[in-house]
């Protein structure tokens, strides 16, 4: 902890910037293996909140590393990080009254659990974007799967790293027996109820 720092509050709250706006500033928290579908779902729903007259943001994994977190990588350590710091990003622009669409594969309970402690479990929702390993690696739309297997990635979550499914999630989106229009559809009305 440093010293010599002191919360400076304004005025304005996130309930006076949710009046503005119109609706409530939350976090939709993708998570599931890579290839799953979380950033496909993220940029549909995004579509389908700007149409409603909803702002709405994506926080993407490999968007951010390549700035905010550019110097991390995949080590348990690293991923531990890199999901604190997307924790408490998320948590500013929920905020700010922005529905954040936060899409990462997030593979601990613990790093999840703490990115809803940052951000208020009232406002975080947890949607587990759910599909086996056997049909992202088939999806493979980054070819990582492929590269994973030929032992070129370290670490890969789902080969030789591991992914703790959520216990009580939000919501689960199975993405092998639902398709991307019924994803989307539910998440919609998970928020706008
Ligand atoms: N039902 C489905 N829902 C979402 N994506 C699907 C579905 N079926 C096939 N896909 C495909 O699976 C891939 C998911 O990739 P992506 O969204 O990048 O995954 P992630 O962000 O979880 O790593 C895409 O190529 C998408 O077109
Ligand atoms: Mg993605």
């Amino acid at each position: 902890m440093v010293d010599n720092i002191k919360w400076h509050s304004g005025e304005i709250n996130k309930a006076a910037r949710e009046e503005l706006l119109g609706q409530k500033g939350l976090v939709l928290w993708f998570t599931g293996l890579s290839g799953s579908g979380k950033s496909t779902i993220a940029v549909e729903v995004e579509k389908e909140l700007f149409k409603r007259g909803k702002v709405s943001y994506r926080l993407d994994g490999d968007n951010l590393r390549f700035g905010l977190n550019k110097d991390l990588g995949f080590t348990a350590q690293d991923r531990e990080e890199n999901i604190r710091r997307i924790g408490e990003v998320a948590a500013l622009f929920a905020d700010a009254g922005l529905i954040t669409l936060a899409s990462f594969i997030s593979p601990y309970r613990a790093g999840r659990e703490a990115a809803r402690q940052a951000i208020g479990s009232e406002n975080f929702k947890e949607i587990y974007v759910k599909a086996d390993v056997e049909t992202c690696a088939e999806r493979d739309p980054k070819g990582l799967y492929a590269k994973a297997k030929k032992g070129e990635i370290e670490n890969f979550t789902g080969i030789s790293a591991p992914y703790e499914e959520p216990e009580n999630p939000e919501l689960i989106l199975d993405t092998q027996r639902l398709n991307l229009e019924e994803s989307v559809e539910l998440v919609l009305k998970l928020i706008l109820k």
